[in-house]
């Protein structure tokens, strides 16, 4: 019998880093799955330039147009995406870095995941990406911060965990070494995350996700 990967649909809006380290990790055969479209919500994203360089089929789908009076609308914006990557037939949607949110059309016909630079459901929200999530945590007071990685509902930064990666908080960290030693674990647990959904190993229930064959220690 021929085996299938699991075909994923890559959003991003920024640099692409995120992007690119699943694709590393498929390339390398350590993630049985494989880019099938990205689609960047920002026609300039150098996610986007990196994703043409590496030969994959790549679409700009900005919010301009679905702006009207300083008003976005997610409704029309998700459906318009989720027509896009349907001829991709994708089993999952990853977002790496994607700085919009999205509504029913999408997330009613994709399961959809996201990585977030914290400990969700602290320091997650609009405007908390990027260096805004570790200049907050840092003001906090914390000593801990992390990475998570869930499926993706319609509220911003939201929705059922399914891994997550705590990191110490150092005395003498700035947002910068804080982001360096966060970015490592997203790193880590992004790929394990999607090979976890590939693999048909995890199962939403009661709002949470129950990760199959796990070995209780
Ligand atoms: C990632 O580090 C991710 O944690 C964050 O955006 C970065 C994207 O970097 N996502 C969020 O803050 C989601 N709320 P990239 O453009 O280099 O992949």
């Amino acid at each position: 019998m021929s085996h299938t990967s699991c075909r994923l649909a890559v959003l991003l809006s920024g640099a692409g880093s995120t992007f690119l380290n699943l694709h590393d990790h498929i390339q390398r055969g350590d993630l049985d799955a494989e880019i099938a479209v990205v689609v960047s919500s920002r026609t300039d994203a150098l996610g986007l330039q990196r994703a043409k360089e590496r030969g994959l089929p790549c679409h700009a789908l900005g919010r301009k147009a679905f702006s009207r009076g300083g008003q976005f609308d997610v409704s029309a914006y998700s459906h318009a995406l989720a027509e896009l990557i349907a001829p991709y037939a994708p089993r999952l949607v990853v977002l790496a870095g994607f700085m919009t949110q999205l509504g029913a059309p999408l997330l009613d016909r994709y399961d959809t995941m996201n990585v977030h630079p914290a400990l969700l459901p602290d320091f997650g929200g609009e405007g908390c990406y990027g260096h805004h999530v570790h200049e907050a945590v840092l003001a906090s007071g914390r000593a801990v911060s992390g990475a998570t990685v869930h499926f993706v509902d319609a509220q911003y930064d939201h929705g059922p965990i399914v891994l997550q990666e705590s990191v110490p908080v150092l005395p003498d960290d700035t947002a910068d070494t804080l982001a360096a030693r966060v970015q490592a674990a997203e790193r880590r647990i992004y790929p394990a995350a999607v090979a976890l959904y590939a693999a048909g190993r995890l199962l939403r229930e009661g709002g949470g996700v129950r990760i199959l064959g796990q070995v209780d220690k």
